[in-house]
């Protein structure tokens, strides 16, 4: 099978790390990529949101597979063009997608599926957002109603900053969406879906704030595992059940089937669980960790999904061990992260034992690796439980050497706290 994934973040390499050992998988291609991605598939120096170019990419490459990872190209229709070439796209279509690029409109889908999730406004002006940040109280939770690359969610108790940002969103012509707060952990769900049938993945959570214990500003991600000892023996079922699968029944009924991840964003309230979010595509960091448990090969899953077939795939497997991702940030992430410094140290990290690199911003200068990005690197930590995946994964990264970086340094400790 010959496959083409497009994106050049952690979460693709991931996805190449899984996809080149699925021994289906005879040739991997990528576009563009990333340096570590570069070591598993060929890259092409293609753009990624150019739907007509990736489609004309993978008919000349006579691509069996292609596999949108992130979500500006599915939203800007890349999956639509490549399936009207006539090849299978793992990937929702633009219309499809919106459940992610869209806050107001998943919403509208979640209420008319009867999913359950926070009640919520969606302000066009600046006194609508004045009066949904009073009837809902804080902690205020405003949101970019369309993509903001991880940027568009603020949850604050300041009611000026929650002004503020919903303002700045009015300001530049978006929409706001401002919802009750959800209490209770949160927990990532990703939910394969061909069109009719949802394959759930296994759990993860991750840790958005930057800094350790929840503080500091809000990031794309610093941190993830699975699995989730700590969850009720049931929330799969009960998620699939009232969650993805009515959602993926009311994109069917409206004429807009979603072929791809249904990413569950989920609240475990003490009223029950509940949808924080969904997005169109696999989470970042989370799949870092989740991909490594994976044992199914990976390419013949994604294409059941892509061609309808998930309803006569076998049961997933999955291996009995934990695995925990700490992302490696640039000096300033979440801000203005800085780039171009030297990233040392990885051989080392990868040579120890239950330890994988991923690259996220990372580009080649000269003989050199550099950061050229926010999050730079996913460390993953593949250990007998919790405890041993996050000494494997800190192991890791205190062999990395990039200066100025950051990292969290407790990323799944509560969680391997409870099972001690
Ligand atoms: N982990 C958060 C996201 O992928 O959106």
């Amino acid at each position: 099978m010959i496959v083409l994934l497009i994106g050049s973040g952690a979460r693709e390499h991931a996805l190449a790390r899984s996809l080149s050992r699925d021994p289906a998988v005879t040739a991997l291609h990528a576009a563009p990529g990333n340096p570590g991605i570069g070591e598993l598939a060929t890259l092409h120096a293609v753009d990624a949101l150019d739907g007509e170019a990736v489609a004309e990419l993978a008919t000349s490459l006579e691509a069996d597979l292609v596999v949108v990872g992130p979500e500006a190209p599915l939203v800007a229709g890349v999956a639509d063009a490549v399936r009207a070439a006539g090849i299978p796209v793992f990937g929702p279509s633009g219309e499809a997608a919106m459940l992610e690029g869209s806050k107001a409109f998943a919403k509208e889908v979640m209420a008319a599926a009867n999913v359950p999730t926070a009640q919520a406004r969606v302000c066009h002006t600046e006194s609508e957002l004045t009066a949904a940040l009073h009837e809902f109280g804080a902690p205020y939770v405003v949101k970019d109603d369309g993509l903001a690359a991880g940027k568009g969610v603020v949850v604050t108790d300041e009611l000026e900053a929650a002004l503020d940002h919903g303002s700045a969103v009015l300001a530049a012509g978006g929409t706001v969406v401002v919802e009750d707060f959800l209490d209770g952990p949160e927990v990532s769900l990703f939910c394969l879906c061909d069109g009719k049938t949802v394959v759930p993945l296994q759990p993860a959570q991750d840790f958005k704030r930057a800094h350790d214990a929840d503080a500091g500003p809000n990031t794309g991600g610093m941190g993830a595992y699975s699995p989730l000892p700590w969850a009720p023996p049931g929330l799969v079922a009960e998620v699939v059940e009232h969650v993805a699968q009515p959602t993926i029944d009311e994109m069917a009924r409206r004429g807009t089937p979603f072929v791809g991840v249904l990413y569950c964003g989920l609240a475990l309230t003490s009223k029950g669980v509940r949808v924080v979010e969904f997005n169109a595509r696999f989470g970042d960091p989370e799949t870092q960790a989740v991909l490594a448990r994976l044992t199914t090969p990976l390419a013949g899953v994604l294409l059941a999904a892509a061609t309808g077939e998930l309803a006569s795939l076998p049961p997933l497997e999955w291996s009995d061990a934990a695995a925990v991702t700490v992302v490696i940030a640039a000096a300033g992430y979440p801000g203005t992260p800085a780039s171009g410094d030297p990233i040392t140290g990885i051989a080392d990290a990868e040579a120890l034992p239950g330890v994988h690199v991923l690259h996220a911003g990372t580009r080649i200068e000269g003989d050199s690796l550099v950061s050229a990005g926010g999050r730079v690197l996913s460390v993953v930590g593949v250990g007998d439980g919790l405890a041993g995946a996050r000494a494997a994964a800190y192991a890791g990264v205190e062999r990395i050497d990039l200066p100025g970086s950051h990292h969290r340094s407790d990323i799944a400790l509560k969680a391997a706290e409870s099972v001690r």
